[in-house]
């Protein structure tokens, strides 16, 4: 099912009435205005519609950011709301290195440029079972890695997210084994897929500092957990490079990771989800191959055994 193909809709379209009737309030004084252009005067980052978003409606934008993983600020879902506000995101920039032509290290304000902004409303399906519609502000990854010219033995992209154990209290425990830094990898043509972005926004305004500020990954077919937050460093590299959930437990989490209904996590099923904001009586969701993004990603993967490669 290509759901990409559908009508070019942005967040606004599709928010529900309640969230709807809130966001007219907020922008009364524009209520004059066309549907498009009243959610202009709304937002503060402004993405360009693409074909690669669901036209789905979001996840509330409270549940979305109440609702996280970032272990660097605690273990339960309200942790990173509660704690992330102590990281201090500006200036922030990044280290590309490695296999390129370019290394350097890049202010995010030019790595995401206003005029190169899209927004892309993807489901993002966390290997816990649970999934959500969030509509990401970003720019293609391949656009970023394409400038700092790779090289013919680059075959992977490594990335990092900071080390700031004075900010992230979740670095100063040992309690969850985990070796800070939190670190994910790609193979370079995942990475150069046209659905991977970095993420510096969502909503129409810069990330919320627990959904990863000020700059994420978001790789839509894959579980949640390779989508990491906060990144400092980019590097390409020859060989497969480590992963933080494939070190703490291989057998339960891999490097590949791509959403798959029919391979099991060793302690539960991944055949459905259940949607956040939903309620509690709403039945769980069908997992979808890819998190339905098979037709244009299955191809990466042909001749792969995905029961060996999860
Ligand atoms: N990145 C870092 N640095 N630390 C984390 O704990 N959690 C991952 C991923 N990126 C995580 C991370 C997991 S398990 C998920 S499901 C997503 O972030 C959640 O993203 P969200 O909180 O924006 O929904």
């Amino acid at each position: 099912m290509q759901r990409w193909t559908g009508p070019k809709l942005t967040y606004a379209d599709v928010t529900p009435k309640a969230a709807w009737l809130g966001r007219r309030a907020f922008i009364a004084g524009a209520a004059a205005l066309p549907l498009a252009t009243r959610s202009a005067a709304a937002a503060t980052l402004q993405g360009k519609t693409s074909k690669w978003s669901i036209d789905e409606a979001p996840t509330s934008k409270a549940d979305i950011t109440s609702y996280n993983n970032y272990y660097e600020f605690g273990f339960d879902k309200e942790d990173p709301e509660r704690y992330a506000g102590k990281l201090t995101t500006k200036p922030w920039s990044v280290v590309i290195d490695g296999k390129v032509g370019r290394p350097g290290t890049y202010g995010v304000e030019d790595l995401a440029k206003p005029g190169a902004l899209e927004e892309r409303i993807y489901r993002l399906r966390c290997v816990e079972a649970w999934s959500m519609v969030i509509p990401w502000i970003g720019v293609p990854l391949a656009d970023v890695i394409a400038r700092a010219e790779p090289e013919p033995g680059a075959k992977y992209v490594a990335f990092e997210t900071v080390y700031r154990p004075d900010e992230m209290p979740g670095q100063r425990s040992v309690f969850g084994g985990i070796d800070w830094p939190y670190v994910e990898g790609l193979r370079l043509d995942e990475a150069m897929h046209p659905l991977t972005i970095l993420a510096t926004g969502l909503y129409g305004e810069p990330l919320p500092n627990q959904n990863g500020a000020p700059i994420r990954l978001v790789v839509p077919w894959k579980y949640g957990f390779k989508s990491i937050k906060s990144i400092v460093r980019i590097t390409l590299t020859e060989k497969q490079p480590p992963t933080t959930w494939n070190q703490l437990q291989p057998r339960e989490y891999g490097f590949y990771a791509n959403v798959n209904p029919n391979v099991s996590h060793p302690r539960w099923s991944q055949a459905t989800e259940r949607v956040i904001g939903a309620g509690v009586f709403a039945p769980r969701r069908d997992t979808e191959l890819f998190n339905g993004y098979a037709d244009a990603v299955a191809g990466l993967y042909s001749g792969m055994d995905l029961r060996k490669y999860y």
